[in-house]
């Protein structure tokens, strides 16, 4: 069985204070979730205290890009191995606004995915299509291309330590959620591609998050697919009190 995860990508959101604040106030909720896993993926400058408050907890730690290098002439940029330093676990890679406001390409995606891998950082690997993609038939071609090229050269045990999320980039902070059919179809496909590429038991075994305006109120649906094995979620993770009920979603 896939266990669930529940992740808050926080973005450019939060000060060091009010990261410690959130993940002490999340650790017991985390405690009392042992139907998934937990974790918040704060920005960098927060990443260390989140951690070290963090610590022996159910809450895990993600960063929210990293680069491919171990270090080097690369101003502004974080390595894998610092990261690890931090004490994350996790790391975003790839994320749709990280592809549209920096120009990331699906071959920096699959060096970024390497370079976690070889640190032992669990790379949450983002793909979806664009309202324009999606409204030419383009969802599917997208995703394949995203998801073949990202992910090159790894073995099928490689595949086995990745999370995948499935984030259409027009329900991203609009509001506009996907259904959860719509979801769950993606997540088939996405699902499709890992049986072909990596193997049965690696695409039986792979946890495709969904992510794009997930909130209290609609996780319930989603969950609800056999497809959608957790959430990313942006900002309804900002709160206690949302990412509590986002942890705590409705179970049948
Ligand atoms: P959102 O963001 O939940 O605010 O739509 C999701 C994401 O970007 O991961």
């Amino acid at each position: 069985m896939r266990k669930p995860v529940i992740a808050g990508n926080w973005k450019m959101y939060k000060t060091v204070a009010e990261t410690v604040d959130f993940v002490e106030k999340i650790k017991p909720v985390a405690a009392q979730a042992d139907h998934c896993e937990v974790i918040v993926a704060p920005p960098f400058t927060a990443l260390d205290a989140a951690a070290d408050a963090a610590d022996g907890s159910r809450v895990a730690v993600a960063a929210q890009n990293c680069h491919w290098d171990t270090e080097g002439a690369h101003t502004g940029e974080i390595s894998t191995g610092m990261l690890c330093d931090a004490g994350c676990t996790h790391v975003i890679i790839g994320h749709s606004e990280r592809r549209h406001d920096c120009g990331e390409t699906d071959e920096q995606v699959n060096k970024k995915v390497k370079a976690a891998l070889a640190a032992g950082l669990t790379p949450i690997v983002c793909v979806g299509e664009t309202l324009a993609e999606r409204e030419k038939g383009k969802t599917e071609q997208v995703l394949e291309r995203q998801f073949t090229e990202g992910l090159a050269g790894l073995t099928p045990a490689d595949f086995s330590r990745i999370i995948i999320a499935y984030e259409p980039v027009w329900a991203i902070g609009t509001g506009r959620t996907a259904t959860p059919e719509m979801a769950a179809e993606a997540h088939g496909f996405l699902r499709g591609l890992a049986r072909r590429q990596f193997g049965e038991s690696e695409a039986d075994g792979v946890r495709i998050l969904y992510g794009g305006s997930v909130k209290p109120d609609n996780i319930g649906g989603l969950m609800a697919q056999e497809e959608i094995d957790g959430a990313l979620v942006g900002g309804a993770s900002l709160k206690v009190d949302s990412f509590r009920a986002l942890v705590n979603y409705p179970r049948g």
